[in-house]
């Protein structure tokens, strides 16, 4: 079993983080903590796998070069589709059929996940024709484009917009029953990518900015909630809006333009353009209890107060550290459910470099990362007003891990729930009996 301390405290501390093992093990933890947090700080957090093609337009083409187009341990759809190891894959389940929450049933994630009325997801990425994508359809029953719902994907130039990808997925899920979460309206970091490349610029020679990005948050979120309304469940509306590490508001354009008002500004434009869909504000954490979740907390509390439609917070649940997950977790998750928010972990991923070999005790480094997963499922599943998880990507091949510094520094990461000859890992079994688990009690 995967050990994780358990200590209180309410700040990022060295002995939450570090697993004191051996002073090499103290020494190069030290090492990763920097190197994480040096990225972090310098680069606002993380970037997508496929960033690097950020400095230009989101394009059919780019995006399939990715490594997954020359993978040759990609079958083809019908292997995938005819994985022998979920023989008796339950396609009559109805939603009535709770057949899957029962001990030994031979259930894949996703008709476990829809008997438990939960989500559980695969980021894909911006290729339709990925073959991986078989796999998301038949083991999963949500999906979440990783960048082609992004604003700068949507739209490289503000106001001009390629929706092809993003329709084609979006059909994709249709086609296969699956949940959407679109991924993410607003986004401070990444030109080009998580927003338009000439957004700044044009801040910049607007005689007004306040207003300037008022219109262009109003305008984008309209535009694109429009068009998808009735067909996305759920919008991550805001992503990231608070700095890395303290309780400062990240610093990007919006910020910087109109304050935490562009906050507000893009839930309310939401709401007005879907009012059905549930909207979250997304965003990520080292350690589950410091001042940045109290951050968190404190303005959420604040939106609620002003009427800000906001239904849902997302926690992305990257793992980077080994902290003493499940106690802060489940608090914060808590505290969360208290303000009458739903809950999702939108973008699951446990890194190579948690599990240290020393952590291990005997077992393999998939067996301790499906106990990884597992805690997450569990703190996730505890609390009633979370709705589902979805994991950052489908198979190891290809994660975004394995591309930004430091994280590549570990690659292959490994940290997904398919191996790279696409057969479910530990950590896979691990979350569809969790979730039987928690919702047969
Ligand atoms: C953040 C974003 C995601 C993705 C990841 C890593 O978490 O929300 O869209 O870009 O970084 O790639």
């Amino acid at each position: 079993m995967l050990e994780l301390k358990t200590t209180g405290g309410s700040q990022i501390e060295m002995q939450d983080i570090l697993p004191m093992v051996d002073m090499r093990q103290v020494l190069f933890s030290i090492f990763i903590l920097m190197l994480v947090i040096a990225a972090l700080l310098l680069s606002g957090c993380h970037q997508d796998d496929d960033s690097s093609e950020n400095s230009e337009p989101a394009d059919d083409d780019d995006v399939a070069d990715d490594d997954t187009s020359d993978d040759d341990t990609v079958a083809d759809d019908d292997t995938i589709a005819d994985d022998d190891t979920f023989p008796d894959d339950d396609d009559d389940d109805t939603a009535d059929d709770d057949s899957c929450l029962q001990p030994g049933a031979d259930c894949t994630l996703g008709e476990t996940a829809a008997d438990a009325g939960i989500f559980v997801g695969a980021a894909v990425p911006s290729d339709p024709e990925d073959p991986r994508l078989s796999l998301v359809s038949a083991h999963f029953n949500s999906l979440t484009a990783e960048n082609a719902m992004k604003w700068g994907e949507l739209s490289y130039h503000l106001g001009d917009y390629d929706y092809t990808t993003a329709d084609a997925l979006l059909a994709f899920a249709e086609d296969n029953g699956l949940r959407v979460r679109g991924h993410a309206l607003v986004w401070g970091k990444y030109p080009g990518h998580g927003y338009p490349a000439d957004l700044e610029t044009l801040i910049g020679q607007s005689p007004d900015p306040y207003a300037f990005v008022q219109t262009a948050i109003a305008d984008h979120v309209a535009t694109v909630v429009g068009r998808y309304a009735g067909r996305i469940e759920s919008w991550d509306v805001v992503n990231e809006p608070l700095s890395s590490v303290g309780t400062q508001f990240d610093p990007n354009p919006f910020y910087l333009a109109m304050g935490a008002d562009y906050i507000a500004a893009a839930f309310m434009a939401a709401r007005e353009a879907d009012p059905d869909a549930r909207l979250f504000l997304n965003e990520y954490f080292l350690v589950y209890d410091t001042p940045k979740t109290d951050a968190l907390l404190d303005l959420l509390e604040d939106l609620l107060a002003q009427g800000v439609p906001i239904d849902g917070v997302g926690i992305q649940g990257h793992l980077f550290v080994s902290e003493p997950l499940p106690e802060r977790l489940h608090r914060f998750l808590t505290a969360i459910e208290a303000l009458g928010l739903d809950i999702e972990l939108t973008e699951l991923d446990v890194a190579k470099n948690v599990l240290w070999d020393d952590m291990l005790n005997g077992q393999t480094l998939f067996e301790a990362q499906a106990d990884a997963y597992d805690l997450l499922a569990a703190a996730c599943f505890d609390v009633a007003s979370c709705t589902g998880l979805t994991v950052w990507g489908i198979d190891d091949s290809r994660t975004w891990l394995d591309e930004l510094f430091p994280f590549n520094l570990f690659a292959p990461n490994n940290p997904l729930l398919f191996d790279r000859d696409l057969a479910p890992k530990p950590a896979y079994f691990a979350i569809r009996e969790r979730i039987a688990e928690a919702f047969s009690r």
